[in-house]
């Protein structure tokens, strides 16, 4: 697999090229066919991933620990921060140092900080992958929206996804936004109340893709391919007050889409509040539970590339 970004760390999907998740769609395709008649392979056999979630996680900490053990490796858990001497005041880059030091092979780290994994990543030795940090990026979370895509439509080459939600603090949408600026023609259709809108940093960074914005998605609809929706994020907000105000001001089910003949698939980064009614769940447009399972392959495939690139220099 072409190793971009060229460093080992994986902290952003700014500088990833589409030739790199050719590669890892090529190499999440194997690994997911060869799991089919075998439950556990030798690929990542002697390696060990350090997992450290710093804020509450299912999906990324559970999938990458899944995703490990089905390659054959073993994973160390930082457990919850309450239990770990951060709580009598150690910082978080003492706390890096301190598991790097026992030598994993590869950690994945998330933190409510913008740029934490970063920090990590100039700390530790090891390989860092981002597994979120604060508003700012999610990229391997880009890399299975991609997936999930890429099998849905057949290419991303001229998709139209609108992305909706609370924007603003969204670090799935930044990376997201990134990742699809690498191919052609895709239009991103940024749908949100003024207050939630995608913040100009990420616009700002884009440099091929076609952007329009939105506050509702009733006349963006028919347009796309994918409306890819994200929770109001009550942790991010300073003022509880303006939390409030916005809680329930975008929400889909199956009679706010009646109306629309042509329906894109939905998808959603989970998980979800009241953004996404359940009852949803069993048309076969949404495409969210599939998209989380997903992760664990794409996971899969982006740790067997880690853990060989490092063996091998
Ligand atoms: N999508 C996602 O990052 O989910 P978790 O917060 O459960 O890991």
């Amino acid at each position: 697999m072409n190793n971009s970004p060229s460093e080992r760390d994986v902290l952003s999907t700014r500088g990833i090229p589409r030739s790199y998740y050719e590669a890892l769609f090529r190499e999440t395709d194997g690994l997911k066919k060869e799991l089919e008649t075998k439950s556990v392979l030798s690929s990542c056999r002697g390696s060990i991933l350090a997992t450290v979630f710093m804020e509450p996680s299912t999906r990324t900490r559970l999938s990458f620990h899944f995703a490990m053990v089905k390659i054959g490796g073993e994973v160390i858990d930082f457990g919850p921060v309450e239990a770990a001497s951060i709580a009598k005041g150690e910082t978080f880059e003492d706390t890096m140092r301190m598991i790097d030091g026992y030598a994993p092979d590869v950690i994945v780290v998330r933190n409510k900080v913008p740029g934490s994994a970063k920090l990590a990543a100039d700390i530790c030795n090891a390989p860092v992958i981002n597994g979120g940090d604060g508003s700012n990026e999610h990229p391997t979370q880009a890399m299975l929206d991609l997936y999930t895509m890429q099998k849905i439509r057949g290419s991303l080459d001229g998709a139209k996804i609108g992305l909706m939600g609370d924007l603003a603090h969204s670090r799935t949408t930044s990376s997201l936004s990134y990742a699809l600026d690498k191919f052609d023609n895709v239009s991103i259709f940024y749908i949100a109340p003024s207050e939630l809108q995608v913040r100009s940093e990420v616009v700002n960074a884009l440099s091929h893709a076609h952007v329009e914005k939105a506050e509702t998605y009733e006349n963006i609809i028919p347009k796309l391919d994918f409306l890819y929706v994200t929770r109001l994020q009550k942790e991010r907000f300073v003022e509880p007050r303006e939390y409030e105000r916005l809680k329930g001001s975008y929400q889909l089910d199956r009679a706010s889409l009646s109306k629309h003949s042509k329906l894109p698939f939905i998808m959603h980064p989970l998980p979800r509040v009241d953004e996404l009614n359940p009852d949803l769940d069993t048309l076969p447009i949404a495409k969210y539970f599939e998209q989380a399972k997903n992760g664990m392959y794409v996971r899969a495939a982006l740790l067997k590339q880690i853990v060989s690139a490092s063996r091998s220099s």
